[in-house]
């Protein structure tokens, strides 16, 4: 019989949100009046129509499929080089970054790539993350064998936890102890909170010192509205020799069903090998690339570029305007049932402290059943987040108006 991997055996519960899915599935089962009114604000998933100009993009591409002249086979598994080149010029280069086209390497997502990052890091890492945090990056560690089990508070030995609350806004102090990879995401995913230049800037400092990877997941700075923060870390001076970003289509592009990211790793970033020697992380990551992934579809490729036309740009602008409008409301909506609010400014995720003696999951039924509202506890993004619950503000402005009429109700 054929061994598996007991890590997998050291996973608490399920994935949050297939959670999630199986307890609303439940309860609408159950309820069928309740299961017609059901608002979805749950996971992060975007709702509205595809930019035209993706679209028409993605339909020239169909059409040069279906011609033998310019049909396409395998392209290159690091992605095409005109998206490749589109992402450098205008995500980076226009914005006084040095990444080059090459550094860049297109998927399918950030969330398989955050995860299959890992493959290309050895055993024995000090490794960190923020607690509460995007659960991807804990599962996959622990996937990977390099934690151990999970205590009573489902924080697993071997992992160091930076605790974010709202004393820190939500962005960790430096650690005092070395470690070797780090992982940050602002906008922060589920806080909605945001690193400022200066905090990043330590960061910076801390990892240069360090030898530390900081795994930078940037999938949300489309939502940044402050034109002080930053959008990359790699505006950060240095942070071309100690960080990786990791960057998606799906929440600014409304790609969640397309499957388009990306994630830029300088040329200039090292690892080690046991023996200490500086060895270059990119061709590892180019060479992991090449024998697990064909690269993403040619199609969804093209429609990627279109967000780069001036077309694309001012639509992606309008979709980013629409959610963070429906964030505006449901942060005034939340404070107006005397709430304590957090993100929702420049991020699309709503971050609320439940009322004094509710839990996370508490609060999950209590707006499922009562409001009919789904949200997320944010006990399940870490034992920070008890007390807190999400509200993705990826919705159409009339389900997110209905939210807050249900929220202003509960809250009498
Ligand atoms: C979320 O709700 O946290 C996100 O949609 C998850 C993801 O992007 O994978």
């Amino acid at each position: 019989m054929a061994l598996i991997n007991e890590n997998f055996l050291k996973l608490k519960a399920g994935y949050l949100f297939p959670e999630i899915a199986r307890r609303v599935k439940a309860f609408t089962d159950e309820n069928p009046a309740a299961a017609q009114r059901l608002i979805r604000c749950g996971i992060g998933d975007v709702t509205e129509a595809l930019p035209e100009a993706v679209r028409g993009a993605m339909h020239k591409a169909v059409d040069e499929m279906g011609d033998r002249g310019t049909f396409k086979g395998y392209g290159p598994e690091q992605g095409y080089e005109f998206l490749r080149k589109a992402i450098a010029e205008h995500d980076f280069q226009a914005r006084g970054m040095t990444i080059q086209a090459d550094e860049v390497f297109i998927s399918d997502g950030s969330k398989c790539d955050t995860g299959n990052i890992l493959d290309i890091f050895g055993r024995g890492n000090k490794i960190a993350i923020t607690d509460p945090v995007y659960p991807v990056y804990v599962d996959t560690n622990v996937m990977n064998g390099n934690t151990g089990e999970a205590d009573e508070s489902g924080a697993y030995a071997g992992l160091t936890y930076l605790k974010c609350t709202p004393a820190n806004g939500f962005v960790p102090e430096i650690p005092v102890e070395r470690l070797d990879l780090v992982y940050l995401c602002y906008p922060n995913n589920p806080t909605g909170a945001v690193a400022t230049r200066e905090q990043l800037e330590a960061w910076v400092a801390y990892a240069l010192k360090n030898d530390t990877i900081i795994l930078y997941d940037a999938a949300y700075e489309a939502f940044i509205r402050d034109p002080k923060l930053p959008r990359s870390i790699f505006e950060i001076d240095g942070a071309r020799d100690c960080a990786m970003e990791f960057r998606s289509f799906s929440k600014n592009g409304g790609f969640t069903g397309m499957r388009c990211a990306f994630v830029v790793i300088p040329k200039t970033l090292m690892g080690r090998t046991t023996a200490g020697a500086r060895q270059p992380v990119h061709p590892l990551w180019s060479r992991r690339h090449s024998t697990k992934f064909n690269g993403a579809s040619y199609i969804v490729q093209k429609g990627a570029e279109a967000l780069y036309s001036d077309e694309g740009r001012s639509q992606v602008k309008a979709l980013v305007e629409h959610y963070m409008g429906n964030a505006a409301l449901l942060v005034k909506a939340c404070r107006d049932a005397g709430l304590a609010v957090y993100g929702g400014e420049n991020a699309p995720y709503v971050w609320v402290q439940c009322p004094a003696g509710i839990s996370s999951w508490q609060m999950f039924d209590k707006m499922l059943n009562e409001a009919n509202v789904v949200i997320t506890p944010g006990s399940g993004f870490g034992s920070a987040g008890e007390g807190y619950f999400r509200i993705s503000a990826f919705n159409s402005r009339a389900n997110v108006e209905e939210v807050c009429k249900r929220i202003k109700a509960l809250a009498k």
